[in-house]
């Protein structure tokens, strides 16, 4: 699992993450957005709540994680849970399952660095990566394209981050045996460095036969 604040940096660590170690990426945030895009029942209750930047209601989000926890890929791979859980009752709803991760990453950043990459953030539709106009600028050929989120203004940044606030400690509550702090002050290719150690010592403990080469 991975969480932060919102722009902490973990679209950005799992776009890395699943590129070096084959995990199917989960991000409950795309998910959404795909369903409102495609202005499914699910999207369209969603689509308020996201709008103003607070957490979409279980009964929307739950289920849609569980069905895609249980699907052939993940089982095979492995997963890479990101956004979820969010508050206290979503963490119960996959306890109950028997669902627990082998290491929950909280990338830790300070509230005043995080509407500054939400402003400057921008996404390339074609091919989903994430930019950023000042740490991670785009080359000229594409920039036109590139989108920004409907919630990356700073108003909605202050109520995402609120939000996040109000929640993250009794998520981490569920997972403190398998926590591991990352500064995600850093610049990004250090943040990856500090994951990697941690996710190489899980699977080192986990199963010192199939260490990750
Ligand atoms: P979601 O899409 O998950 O948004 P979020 O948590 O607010 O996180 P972000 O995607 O904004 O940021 P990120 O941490 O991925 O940062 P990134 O790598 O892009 O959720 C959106 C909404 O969906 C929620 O508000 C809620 O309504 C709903 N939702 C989602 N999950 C839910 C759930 N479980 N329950 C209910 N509702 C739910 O980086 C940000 C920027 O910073 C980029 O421009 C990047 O280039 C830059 N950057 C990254 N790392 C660094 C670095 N080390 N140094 C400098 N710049 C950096």
């Amino acid at each position: 699992m991975i969480a932060g604040a919102p722009a902490a940096g973990k679209g950005t660590q799992c776009a890395k993450i699943v590129e070096k170690y084959k995990l199917v990426h989960i991000s409950v945030g795309d998910i959404l957005r795909d369903e409102v895009k495609n202005g499914t029942p699910a999207g369209k209750k969603a689509k308020d709540f996201m709008d103003r930047g607070v957490l979409v209601p279980d009964e929307v989000v739950v289920e849609m994680v569980k069905a895609r926890l249980a699907e052939g890929d993940v089982k095979q791979r492995g997963w890479l849970l990101d956004g979820y859980p969010r508050s206290a009752s979503q963490a119960e709803a996959i306890e109950k399952e028997g669902i627990r991760p082998d290491v929950f990453l909280l990338i830790n950043v300070p509230d005043e660095l995080l509407v500054e990459r939400v402003v400057g953030r921008r996404l390339d539709p074609q091919t989903g990566a994430i930019y950023h106009l000042k740490y991670s600028p785009p080359s000229a050929d594409i920039v036109s394209r590139l989108i920004q989120r409907s919630d990356d203004t700073e108003d909605k940044c202050r109520v995402r981050v609120a939000t996040h606030n109000a929640n993250v400690d009794a998520v981490v509550g569920y997972y403190k045996d398998v926590k591991v702090d990352i500064d995600g002050t850093q610049s990004m290719q250090d943040v990856f460095e500090a994951i990697c150690t941690a996710l190489d010592e899980t699977i080192a403990k986990s199963d010192p036969l199939e260490q990750y080469c």
